[in-house]
């Protein structure tokens, strides 16, 4: 899709729908646009069957030269209006005019938008305008996708050429991502990680990637990846990609990501019901891979090592088991008190490799860790763990302008009690499901070295929804690319 700016309404090209913003007031509708020649005296009438709830959407044939189809849309109450609505909105009109195949949209910006504003506008249409067809076969033929090819943004300014460019480039990568998290699991196994990988660092030159296979694994005595993998037919694979954006500095952000292929559960086999959407549990993975290249391709000035730990936690005669104990990267031994929490294990033998050789300053994780925390929050926010007060705070701060929630969660030092082995350094669940995202972080926490500033955000929740909505359609979302990579841009 592709964004262009008239500042002025008379500048404005023939387009296939009008849509002009509204607030919602206690008598009638007030326009949120500047009502210039368009929307004087036709509106009037049109208003009266509006009252501008948030995303309401009012629609109608026009007799206008440059239009042919009107939009009204609502935003709610200017009291309590903001740009998460405003994205909504956008989201839902981009939805409807699909639908409706429109091509092409003059948009008409709500008044005296800022910077965020805009930015919220763009990510609306364009999460809007995805589907996942790779999959689809004959009722792709009868059926095509329809997409949005055009947006004029009326109000919008030269200064905000940039915010477009970048977010062109942005949703790119954020697409990758959801187009890897929708893909077949059987399309998807830790080596075509490694290619995807590849790519990104083939076609950026300042980029570059280098892959661990099994056997280098063992060389490596990273003995978690391998237990995990062991009832797998296919080799894992620890990929790690480093951007370069800042060669002077020496400041660098670690991001690790949960690269577990499929998820059965392993010998503590998953149930019926929550087994089914176990190919998205390489959602970090994904949006590690999308960070990289979203950096990657607008030059951010940071940088940035990308490490995916994959596997594939598969059941079978070679499968790992429950109660035995096996040694990590770090030298520690842990005790398998259920073999699904295998995210933890994939993560600690990446966070040792990585610490040992690449020194970096801080560590963000990104994981579908566990299901708890879809229990707790559902699927709103990600659940943010974190050592580091100042790191919480950029997290809050770039949730607030991508849109991608954060919700705080504990790292209480009782937890890690629970998760004392009377045969080993440490086992990797707690007792039953109490606190159960906590048990998962303060697992991890075992793993990361003193003084070293980390976040944990566990997108178990907000990765892969099963419902669809306009704003998400087709069940990845790509949760974490945005939001990542604007806490690295404004460290
Ligand atoms: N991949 C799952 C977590 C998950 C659940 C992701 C639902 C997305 C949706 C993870 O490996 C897992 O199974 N965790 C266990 C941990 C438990 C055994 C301590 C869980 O949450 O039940
Ligand atoms: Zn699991
Ligand atoms: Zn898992």
């Amino acid at each position: 899709m592709q964004y262009l700016i008239s500042p002025l309404e008379e500048q404005r090209q023939s387009a296939d729908l009008l849509i002009l913003p509204y607030f919602e007031e206690k008598k009638k509708p007030k326009a949120a646009f500047p009502k210039g020649k368009v929307g004087q005296e036709f509106f009037s009438s049109l208003e009266e069957d509006f009252k501008g709830e948030p995303s309401e959407i009012l629609f109608s044939y026009l007799q206008g030269e440059t239009e042919k189809k009107v939009m009204l849309l609502g935003l709610g109450s200017k009291d309590s209006y903001n740009t998460r609505i405003l994205r909504k909105a956008c989201a839902s009109a981009a939805e409807f005019a699909r639908k409706k195949k429109i091509c092409s949209i003059n948009l008409f910006l709500p008044d005296e938008i800022d910077n965020a504003g805009v930015e919220a506008v763009l990510d609306g249409f364009s999460m809007a305008n995805y589907s996942f067809d790779k999959l689809k076969r004959e009722s792709i033929k009868e059926k095509p996708s329809f997409f949005i090819e055009k947006v004029s943004l009326i109000g919008c300014l030269e200064k905000h050429k940039v915010l477009i460019e970048k977010h062109v480039f942005l949703m790119e990568s954020v697409n990758l991502t959801r187009d890897l998290v929708n893909s077949n699991a059987d399309d998807l196994r830790p080596k075509d990680l490694a290619l995807v990988a590849n790519g990104i660092a083939e076609k950026h030159p300042l980029v570059n990637c280098s892959v661990l296979g099994k056997e280098e694994l063992e060389k490596e005595g990273m003995g978690l990846i391998l237990a995990v993998n062991r009832g797998s037919e296919y080799d894992p694979a620890l990929i790690i990609l480093r951007y370069f954006g800042d060669p002077d500095s020496s400041d660098v952000t670690a991001v690790v990501g949960k690269g577990v292929t499929f998820d059965t559960g392993g010998l503590n086999l998953k149930p019926t019901g929550g087994i089914e959407t176990m190919k998205m549990d390489m959602a970090g993975a994904a949006a590690v891979l999308g960070i990289i290249q979203s950096a990657a391709s607008f030059k951010m000035k940071k940088n940035i090592i990308g490490v995916i730990a994959s596997a594939e936690n598969a059941i079978g005669s070679k499968a790992y088991k429950p109660g035995d104990v096996y040694i990590s990267h770090s030298g520690k031994s842990v005790e398998i008190t259920n073999t699904d929490a295998e995210g933890r294990l994939v993560l600690a033998d990446a966070f040792s490799y990585l610490q040992k050789n690449y020194s970096p300053s801080r560590i963000i994780d990104i994981a579908t860790l566990t299901g708890g925390i879809v229990v707790a929050i559902g699927d709103e926010a990600s659940g943010l763990f974190s050592n580091n007060e100042e790191m919480v705070a950029n997290f809050k701060k770039a949730a607030a302008i991508t849109g991608e929630r954060v919700w705080e969660m504990p790292l209480f030092p009782e937890y890690r009690k629970s998760l004392n082995s009377p045969i080993a350094d440490i086992k990797n669940s707690g007792s039953g499901r109490k606190a159960s995202p906590c048990m998962g972080a303060a697992f991890l926490k075992e793993f990361i070295d003193k003084d070293m500033p980390w976040a944990h955000l566990d997108i178990a929740g907000t990765a892969y929804l099963s419902e669809t909505s306009a704003y998400y359609p087709s069940y990845a979302t790509g949760v974490g690319v945005k939001l990542i990579t604007c806490f690295i841009e404004n460290l």
